[in-house]
């Protein structure tokens, strides 16, 4: 095996054995796709920069962000990657992006105001926003072909009602939706109009099969004043665990802003997250590329087991989550039959937004056996 071949026979014995939360809530019967992590090795690169500095007993406070080498790793990966320029010095470093979403919230948006989440989302974004002490102003997305897009008259609405910012999932969890350009720019339009901020939450970028994708700040110069962007290498080369967000600023009043938050705010990044940081964005590419390779070949898996069942699915253009529209089966409580009546356990639609009532999202960076199997139990178990 090279450096750069994933292990294909990775298994879920193998994943169980981290001990960290995928495969460790329910019993061993249970097919558990809630957990965003993928069941694949660590990319060697990664793991030899973790490795190496376990051995140097790096286990102390972190150096400063600027005397880490992780915006500069950052800035020419987001160069490279994304076509975003950011300066080094515009890029910090946070231990999770949703502390980013609630201090940028907290410290970049007009006090008190709301703030506007297009959804189905990420159910953690509501978690932040109400630790912001601020009110959710949901949005659902339209619709089109399969594609979910920015309802930008709601979105117009909410912000002409006082909100003073939106927090946008881009690409989308749990739909692998990646808006478009001209959605992009109309947002920008709209939060220009109100002065109003976006916090665009771009971790899955990475994660993309063969969709183009263009940062939120990347799409126009409205769009840079307006943006603050989080991002990180941690899910597209699987390291929650070791904790290691970034915010990068486009808005140059903002840097100044967050650099007198105190560590209590914004501190928690780790040595180890770090390192591995900077080996994914500056060696991480070949591993990437084959981990879609292995993700796309699951994606058609899922296409192709739930065709004709009934089951509403349009495949991601980006990340690992699928996400299944059961509403034609008019169940109440679709994740819940599901873990119940096949052991699948799945993420309920609901925890979403409500734009995510009858629907469930399932991880599908498994093995492929252990995918046909959990789509199988869910196929047999409902009605055709
Ligand atoms: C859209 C999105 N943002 C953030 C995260 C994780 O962020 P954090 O760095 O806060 O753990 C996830 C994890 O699934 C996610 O899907």
């Amino acid at each position: 095996m090279t450096d750069t071949t994933i292990d294909l026979g990775w298994s879920v014995e193998r994943s169980r054995d981290r001990r960290t939360k995928r495969w460790s809530q329910f019993d061993r019967d249970t097919i558990d796709l809630t957990v965003a992590e993928m069941d694949l090795p660590t990319a060697e690169p990664i793991a030899a920069a973790v490795a190496d500095a376990v051995a140097r007993q790096a286990f102390g406070y972190p150096v400063p962000d600027e005397s880490s080498g992780v915006p500069e790793a950052a800035s020419a990966w987001l160069a490279e990657r994304h076509g975003l320029a950011v300066d080094p010095d515009r890029i910090r470093l946070l231990p999770e992006l949703m502390r980013g979403v609630v201090h940028a919230v907290r410290q970049l948006t007009r006090p008190g105001s709301a703030v506007v989440v297009p959804t189905p989302v990420y159910g953690r974004f509501f978690d932040a926003i109400a630790v912001a002490g601020r009110q959710a102003r949901q949005a659902p997305m339209r619709v089109q072909n399969g594609r979910y897009r920015l309802d930008l008259d709601a979105i117009g609405h909410a912000l002409a009602d006082g909100a003073g910012s939106v927090l946008l999932c881009h690409p989308n969890n749990p739909t692998g939706t990646v808006t478009e350009p001209e959605e992009l720019a109309g947002l920008a339009a709209l939060a220009d109009r109100h002065d109003a901020r976006v916090i665009s939450d771009e971790i899955h970028a990475p994660l993309r099969y063969d969709t183009e994708f263009t940062p939120f700040a990347a799409v126009s110069e409205t769009a840079a004043e307006r943006a603050i962007t989080l991002f990180s290498a941690t899910k597209a080369w699987n390291f929650p665990g070791l904790r290691c967000g970034l915010i990068a600023f486009t808005n140059p009043d903002d840097s100044a802003v967050w650099s007198a938050l105190p560590r209590a705010a914004v501190g928690g990044v780790t040595p180890l997250g770090m390192e591995a940081t900077i080996a994914a964005f500056r060696q991480g590419q070949p591993w990437l590329r084959e981990a879609l390779d292995f993700l796309a070949t699951n994606r058609a898996l899922v296409g192709d087991r739930l065709a004709g069942t009934g089951i509403g699915y349009v495949a991601p253009e980006a990340g690992y989550l699928a996400w299944l529209d059961l509403r034609r089966f008019g169940l109440a409580d679709p994740a819940g039959f599901l873990r119940e009546q096949t052991g699948v356990a799945t993420t309920p639609g609901s925890d979403h937004g409500t734009a995510g009532e009858g629907f469930v999202r399932l991880n599908f960076a498994t093995p492929p056996d252990v995918l046909a199997d959990a789509l199988d139990r869910i196929t047999g178990a409902l009605p055709r």
